[in-house]
């Protein structure tokens, strides 16, 4: 199927913020969205303090290719696709680990931790010594580029330097958790799937006008963590009270990066990355601390502006960076199924029992049993079962808060709208979305995503 760029305009308006329903239900969408994004985009594999030592690995996915991340001997890395040169079956079973081989349990080729074929049984009497084993190794990934040990990979070798896909937002989304120190990924991937399509789990990462409501009962018991609202607060929210056009409710101070009453903040990048969310100056009363960002290092690490920023990153088109120091990858299985990953990080350095708190209270949020995501998963769920009836699919779904009113601020490499919660990120999101499945050229795509003047 090829849809004409007109009928991609048609599904997704920046003008009327208006998205339709069958972005989120059509296979036919969900095929092209493997070809023109996941088979083109670079995408979050691992971090590299997962497999410091030679023949470590870590088993991750591109668009719904599985593919081997190997430390190599000379302590670069490889990502090869894990599937036999032979047949097809896949050489590794384990989803991490530390391997001499990768041996295919199938017919039993055996390949060496650069993908290279060395081993073949009957190579002799089966194949008269015939088979070319130097052309029937691992399929290697295009290119795969690290930033500050978050390594990425792409399918298309003509895919831009990864720092130059990044840009200055996809940057300072992953500096966030970088900046933090010696960031290494605790042990064990949360790893579950909610029956939801996978853009609906990453525009709710920009959307800051749920959680009064949708987390609400996660709120009220106080179990988010040390900072969450005490008794006395709890009392306060009441959902009737909420005064949401004010931000009143949640007591925030209403000062912005440029002095003007706003508490929101969100980014926009190149290729469609964004962050969405409070400035740090009004994320006090947030379940986070975020006093590390008062630090000279976090300002010189940051920037000025990249500071202030203290919401979610997302690097298009799935890699969401959470204020709990967490990555989350949202991978696409099926037009409604999404399979989400949670990476926790800690400061290596920090006291085995801070780490240890540290990683209960991430858990405790998201992840399979986070108060959070359980909430959130709900919806997303609905959400999406919502897009299969013929009559529901004729509505569009409405993205119109703050709608061309998001006077667009350039400065220090960044360009970003101020203002209270709004849904600026998640159009960007879709605009790009728009853009990517058109399948125009790395130039192009770049242009017409390159924020303008207003949103
Ligand atoms: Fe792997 Fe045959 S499929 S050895
Ligand atoms: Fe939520």
């Amino acid at each position: 199927m090829a849809l004409a760029n007109t009928e991609i305009d048609e599904l997704v308006s920046l003008e009327r913020g208006e998205v339709d329903r069958r972005i989120y239900t059509d296979p036919e969408i969900f095929e092209l969205e493997m070809q023109r994004i996941f088979a083109r985009s670079w995408l979050f594999l691992c971090h590299e303090s997962q497999i410091p030592e030679p023949g470590d690995f870590f088993q991750s996915v591109m668009g719904r290719d599985n593919v081997l991340v190997v430390r190599q001997r000379d302590g670069s890395i490889k990502a090869m696709l894990n599937t036999c040169a032979h047949r097809g079956n896949a050489v590794c079973r384990a989803e991490e680990g530390n391997a001499k081989n990768f041996l295919c349990t199938y017919h039993g080729w055996s390949y060496g931790i650069d993908g290279r074929l060395n081993g073949v049984p009957g190579f002799k009497t089966f194949y008269d010594g015939q088979l070319d084993k130097s052309r029937h190794g691992l399929a290697q990934v295009a290119q795969v580029a690290s930033y500050k040990g978050f390594t990425f990979g792409t399918h298309d070798a003509s895919a831009p330097p990864l720092e130059e896909f990044l840009g200055a937002t996809g940057r300072l989304g992953l500096d966030q958790i970088a900046a933090r120190g010696d960031m290494v990924v605790v042990p064990g991937i949360q790893k579950f799937i909610i029956d939801c399509n996978w853009k609906i789990a990453v525009d709710n990462l920009f959307d800051w006008y749920h959680p009064q409501v949708t987390h609400a009962s996660a709120f009220q018991p106080g179990v988010m963590g040390t900072d969450a609202p005490n008794a006395a607060e709890r009392e306060k929210i009441d959902l009737s009270e909420v005064n949401m056009d004010s931000g009143a409710a949640l007591d925030l101070p209403a000062t912005g990066i440029s002095g003007t009453k706003f508490d929101q903040v969100v980014v926009l990048g190149e290729y469609g990355h964004a962050i969405g969310g409070p400035t740090a100056s009004s994320s006090g009363s947030a379940v986070f601390d975020q006093t590390w960002r008062t630090t000279a290092q976090a300002r010189a690490a940051l920037g000025p502006v990249g500071v202030e920023v203290a919401g979610h990153p997302n690097i298009f088109p799935t890699t969401w960076i959470a204020v709990s120091v967490q990555l989350s990858l949202r991978i696409p299985r099926d037009p409604g199924h999404t399979e989400i990953w949670w990476f926790t990080f800690v400061d290596r350095n920090l006291p085995r029992e801070t780490r240890d708190f540290m990683v209960t209270i991430a858990s405790r949020i998201f992840g399979p049993g986070g108060v959070l995501e359980q909430d959130d998963g709900e919806n997303w769920a609905q959400a999406t079962a919502q897009t299969r009836g013929i009559a529901s699919r004729r509505m569009k779904h409405q993205l119109t808060m703050g709608l061309g009113r998001g006077k667009i601020i350039k400065e220090g490499g960044l360009s970003r709208v101020e203002g209270l919660t709004g849904e600026h990120g998640q159009l960007w999101t879709y605009h790009s979305w728009a853009q990517w499945m058109k399948g125009l050229g790395w130039d192009e795509l770049k242009k017409v995503t390159t924020p303008g003047d207003f949103i």
